[in-house]
């Protein structure tokens, strides 16, 4: 495995890699890695012959009081996890923006809902960040999470609309054995904010099973994922909607598939959880490896 840390030594390698006409998977992180991002790489293994892994945390996407400065790092053990995967190269970059920097992209309405409502600046963060990682690695496939449903939507949009010509694999969320989605950033739960945790995922059950039981009202859903999100007393709700799969905009209705998404605080760090309501789903859930759709 190699760690690269320039933009020039990882471009010099993925051509020698794309020269030899080899396909390039490419896996954007913020680091302090866990299973949900080895979901991500692992998949990557298995569908390319070149996996790049990027690690880097993005101060861009950070708001002026969010937790940049304390956000969790652990290159070395980092590091370990990317050589058990079989990641063939690691880029860990120190510069990633030129002083004077002056240029974002930014994706209207998809990005002024949900988390992005509370996090203004956020997604612009984001996008403008994995175009340049786009713009170095120029991978055939790269892989993100459900688990940041928004941003997947958020980047296949920007994908298409300026032609990147990256196909754009979306993964299931890997949770805890109690439900809790995994995030670098559970590690700021205290106990107590731990144990009601789950509380988000349960909520989302609640939700499912209402849809399979023929519930379509979007009220009527959003009510009961309340009540049930109202059982962690440590929590304070966010946000809990629930809004098409094309421009993410509130539904009245559960007619289509839907994404229902919500992020609660507990004290200040802030948890988010989505399921998508499917109203044909014969069954509550989803196969195992059902992707974000559509592709
Ligand atoms: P980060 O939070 O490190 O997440 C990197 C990738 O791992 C994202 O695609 C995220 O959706 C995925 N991921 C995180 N937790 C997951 C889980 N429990 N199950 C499945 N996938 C999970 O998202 C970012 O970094 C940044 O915004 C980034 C895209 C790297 C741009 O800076």
């Amino acid at each position: 495995m190699q760690l690269l840390k320039t933009k020039q030594e990882v471009r010099e390698a993925v051509r020698a890699a794309r020269y030899r006409g080899l396909s390039i998977g490419f896996v954007p992180t913020m680091g302090y890695l866990h299973e949900g991002h080895l979901s991500l790489a692992r998949r990557a293994r298995a569908e390319n012959e070149v996996v790049v892994v990027s690690i880097y945390v993005n101060p861009t996407q950070f708001g002026p009081n969010e937790d940049l400065a304390r956000y969790p790092r652990d290159l070395g053990r980092d590091l370990d996890l990317c050589r058990e995967v079989g990641v063939d190269i690691v880029w860990n970059p120190d510069e990633m923006y030129e002083p004077g920097h002056r240029t974002w992209v930014v994706v209207d309405d998809l990005t002024e809902r949900l988390c992005g409502a509370s996090r203004p600046t956020h997604f612009r963060g984001v996008t403008t960040v994995v175009t340049k990682l786009f713009g170095v690695v120029q991978p055939d496939h790269a892989y993100f999470g459900q688990k940041d449903a928004q941003q997947a939507f958020v980047i296949r949009r920007m994908t298409r609309d300026l032609d990147l010509g990256v196909d754009i694999v979306v993964c299931p969320t890997v949770r805890e054995a109690d439900g809790l989605a995994m995030s670098s950033r559970n590690v700021y739960l205290t106990p107590e904010q731990r144990v009601q945790a789950p509380t988000l995922r349960r909520a989302l059950l609640a939700a499912e099973e209402m849809v399979a039981a023929g519930e379509r009202r979007a009220a009527a859903i959003l009510a009961r994922v309340e009540e049930v999100l109202a059982e962690a007393t440590l929590g304070r709700i966010d946000y809990v909607e629930i809004v098409d799969t094309d421009l993410l905009q509130g539904v009245e209705a559960v007619d289509g598939e839907s994404l229902l998404a919500l992020a609660v605080f507990f004290g200040t760090t802030r948890l988010i959880d989505n399921t998508l309501l499917r109203p044909d789903a014969a069954s509550v859930g989803f196969p195992p490896g059902a992707d974000l759709s559509p592709r």
